[in-house]
């Protein structure tokens, strides 16, 4: 996978989407499956992993740490072989490329007694504190301070605790779960996030010889084992990508079916779907979503799970952009997720800001416009509202897609959408 920041989509609009498309393995789930691969020493695999960039530097993450990475893409596998010693320095340069990759810090700790991690860089989707990532580990026994830009955490032994968090954060439980598995007596995370990535996380640590009880729940119990083994995992399928080409069907009039993807993780984004006037197939490898008229405009507030995905937000927006009617979309889990909202009002939207709301008065279609990528997932909303502008428009920074959709451009015009690269 290359990509260039000066990269950008071509897309032409008027197509609808029809045809068949298979979705990978979840981006949010096979970072950090990655970094639990540092907890045992040994060769794990993880297979259905995504073609996307922030795996890749999350593979230059573990190297720095001593681990040997090799990437398949075309089998969608990643081969780690971890030494018996691993590095206990996560450098600025590697983490502030990608927030997942500062769940290395639960395995550095684990394994090393201490870590030095480089605070976290991400998408500008709002302010994304760490203080629940902490405090985890403090509570773990961990000394944890901020220096020059770095977390230092450093515990002679991790001992399990009750742990409760005031947001169900779910890098925050990830880390936290992380280090509890090597931690010696019992963890109990309280109001931890129960998305199904936290729970394929969590599958594979057991699976690694770790003793976890209540997963997929907000309570998760672990006692600490006190060693791992390397694991053959599959990473479960990713339901935003899944979820942003059901959203693009339903705008484009379409009818897709999408292999690979399991319905049941995204109930809300398709009960939506379905009040919009869709009719949604659930089948035994995944589902089809089809429309023959113009959705109807229906509300939509994000929450955890298994509340509306945040990172679906932009999407829906897209949607309701082109809805006969008018809604409102709520943004309840991140403080600046409506930054790409005017680069959809220069492709002609009529949306409104007030606080975390976003009024949306549907029109027929959109106009094309150049227009510019800000986060992974505003920019698959730009590319599905360019699906439904007169003309041509022109994504600018394409880049932030790579990360977290394989060959989105490739896929959309496998389902007849007339989308290229330059
Ligand atoms: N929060 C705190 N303190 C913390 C941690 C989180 O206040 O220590 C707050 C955040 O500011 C936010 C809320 O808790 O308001 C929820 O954030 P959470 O920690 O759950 O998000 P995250 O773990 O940083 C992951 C995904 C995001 C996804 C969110 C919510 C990864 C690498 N990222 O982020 O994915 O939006 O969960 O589901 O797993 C994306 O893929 O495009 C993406 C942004």
């Amino acid at each position: 996978m290359t990509t260039a920041p000066q990269d950008r989509f071509v897309v032409r609009g008027g197509a609808r989407l029809a045809g068949e498309v298979t979705v990978a393995g979840a981006k949010n789930s096979v970072l950090k499956q990655l970094a639990a691969t540092l907890l045992a020493p040994g060769r794990s695999v993880l297979s259905n992993v995504p073609d996307i960039s922030d795996v890749v530097i999350m593979g230059d993450l573990l190297r720095s740490l001593g681990a040997s990475v090799s990437c398949d893409p075309a089998a969608g596998t990643v081969t780690v072989d971890v030494p018996d010693t691993i590095g206990d320095v996560a450098e600025y340069d590697l983490v502030r490329r990608i927030r997942g990759s500062f769940v290395v810090l639960g395995p550095l700790l684990a394994r090393r007694g201490r870590a030095r991690v480089g605070m976290p860089g991400g998408d500008a989707i709002g302010s994304r504190q760490i203080d629940l990532h902490l405090a985890g580990m403090a509570r773990l026994g961990a000394e944890v301070s901020v220096e020059h830009g770095y977390v230092v955490a450093e515990a002679g032994a991790l001992v399990g605790a009750p742990i409760w968090l005031d947001i169900p954060s779910v890098m925050a439980t990830e880390n936290i779960l992380l280090a509890a598995v090597l931690a010696k007596g019992t963890t109990v995370i309280d109001n931890a996030a129960r998305e199904p990535e936290v729970g394929d996380l969590a599958d594979m640590l057991v699976a690694m010889g770790a003793q976890i009880d209540g997963i997929g729940s907000s309570t998760l119990t672990v006692e600490g084992v006190q060693a791992l083994r390397p694991v053959e995992h599959r990473t479960v399928p990713d339901r935003i990508v899944a979820g942003t080409f059901a959203i693009g069907a339903v705008m484009t009039r379409g009818d897709v079916t999408i292999r690979g993807a399991r319905a049941q993780h995204l109930d809300m984004p398709l009960a939506k779907l379905v009040e919009a006037g869709a009719t949604v197939d659930v089948g035994t490898d995944g589902f089809r979503v089809s429309i023959a008229d113009r959705p109807r405009a229906v509300d939509v507030s994000t929450l955890y799970y298994p509340g509306f995905p945040t990172d679906l937000q932009p999407p829906a927006i897209a949607l309701q952009a082109v809805a006969d009617g008018s809604s409102m979309l709520t943004e309840n889990v991140f403080d600046g997720r409506f930054a790409f909202v005017d680069e959809m009002v220069r492709l002609g939207a009529d949306l409104h800001v007030a606080g975390h709301h976003v009024m949306v008065r549907g029109r027929h279609q959109l106009s094309s416009a150049p227009v510019q990528v800000s986060d992974i997932r505003a920019g698959a909303a730009l590319i599905l509202a360019g699906l439904v502008a007169d003309g041509v428009t022109e994504v600018y920074d394409t880049g932030h897609v790579d990360r977290g959709y394989a060959c989105f451009d490739a896929q959309l015009r496998s389902l007849g959408a007339d989308v290229t690269r330059t």
